[in-house]
């Protein structure tokens, strides 16, 4: 898959441990120039981390090489233009100095240093109260997932687009428990993630006629990233697709990294529009092998008696 010649806008990378990073890698192996969106209040920490070479070992490359970046940004994805950035974020310590971090002052300034760009990753999701369940669940916790963890996307391709050569690519990550309960998932995240499903399918109709471009999500598995820890149950989220997914193996970030190299390239220049999932097959399944159900019937009692 030849990549060479091709810009990404790559968002969500803040350490090497997450899907982003895996896929701005797997980008530039295959030859793009990559240009990074890290969220603001971690920009200083990310870079200082590199300089000091702790990203040494997963920054090698199959082909030898060193996986390299071509411009980094501060970013962040709940804030359209200057003005909307109230005055308690803009004052506070890991946002001041870093100017330009609206959505629309980062699309100019990437304008401005590498002309038009060819691919575009949102990867990145927020929900201050991911840990609560949707009943308890604030409207102001609520709105504040959707803002920085769907609506971003719309600002994001709204912004983008502009700049996309026609035959560009765009992808966003989302998380199966848009579409199935998964208790756990809370604080409104399982609605941003359906809202942006449902709006990759309208960005792909109204993107494509306005710019040519092509928008699609991978809906991924679990991985231990950041994000996931914070959330509190990954590992046994990974344990139970170990348990119940048609393919019983360790989920890598680079099985997502090359999903999304593949749907980021010409080679999936008819598809838009799509979810794929990359989750070994986990969103195919209806019943759990560790359900009470299938074990012997004083168990099936016990466990009644507990809900
Ligand atoms: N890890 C999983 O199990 C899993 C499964 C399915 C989908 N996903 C999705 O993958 C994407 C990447 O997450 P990850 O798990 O790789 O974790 P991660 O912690 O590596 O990535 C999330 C990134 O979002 C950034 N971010 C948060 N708020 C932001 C904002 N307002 N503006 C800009 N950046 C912001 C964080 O700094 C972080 O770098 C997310 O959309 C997540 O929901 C993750």
């Amino acid at each position: 898959m030849d990549l060479r010649g091709k810009k990404a806008f790559v968002a969500g990378i803040g350490d090497d441990q997450g899907y982003a990073w895996q896929i701005a890698k797997e980008l530039h192996e295959a030859g793009a120039e990559i240009y990074i969106g890290c969220w603001t209040p971690i920009l200083k920490i990310f870079t200082q981390s590199w300089e000091m070479g702790k990203f040494d070992e997963s920054r090698k490359m199959r082909n030898g090489k060193m996986f390299e970046y071509a411009g980094i940004y501060a970013l962040d994805a709940a804030f359209d233009k200057p003005e909307d950035v109230p005055a308690d974020i803009r004052e506070n310590k890991r946002y001041q100095g870093a100017g330009g971090y609206t959505v629309s002052e980062v699309a100019q300034a990437v304008e401005r240093d590498c002309g038009k760009i060819d691919i575009l990753v949102h990867s990145l999701a927020n929900g201050p109260e991911v840990k609560k369940p949707l009943l308890e669940t604030s409207r102001a916790g609520y709105l504040a997932a959707l803002s920085a963890s769907s609506y971003s996307f719309v600002s994001m391709i709204a912004h983008f687009g502009p700049i996309m050569t026609e035959g560009g690519a765009v992808v966003s990550l989302t998380y199966i428990a848009s579409e199935r309960a998964i208790p756990g998932y809370g604080g409104g995240m399982s609605s941003a993630k359906a809202a942006l499903e449902s709006d990759t399918r309208t960005l792909a109709f109204e993107a494509g006629r306005r710019w040519g471009i092509r928008v699609n999500v991978i809906s991924a598995g679990p991985l231990r990233s950041r994000a996931a820890r914070a959330i509190g149950f990954i590992d046994k989220m990974i344990n139970y697709s170990l348990a119940n997914a048609p393919l019983q193996r360790d989920m890598e970030a680079e099985d997502v990294g090359k999903a999304a190299r593949f749907l980021l390239s010409p080679d999936a220049a008819a598809v838009t529009g799509a979810t794929l999932y990359v989750d070994n097959g986990m969103h195919a399944m209806g019943v759990a092998i560790d359900s009470p159900a299938f074990a012997p019937e004083a168990e099936v009692a016990e466990s009644k008696a507990t809900l």
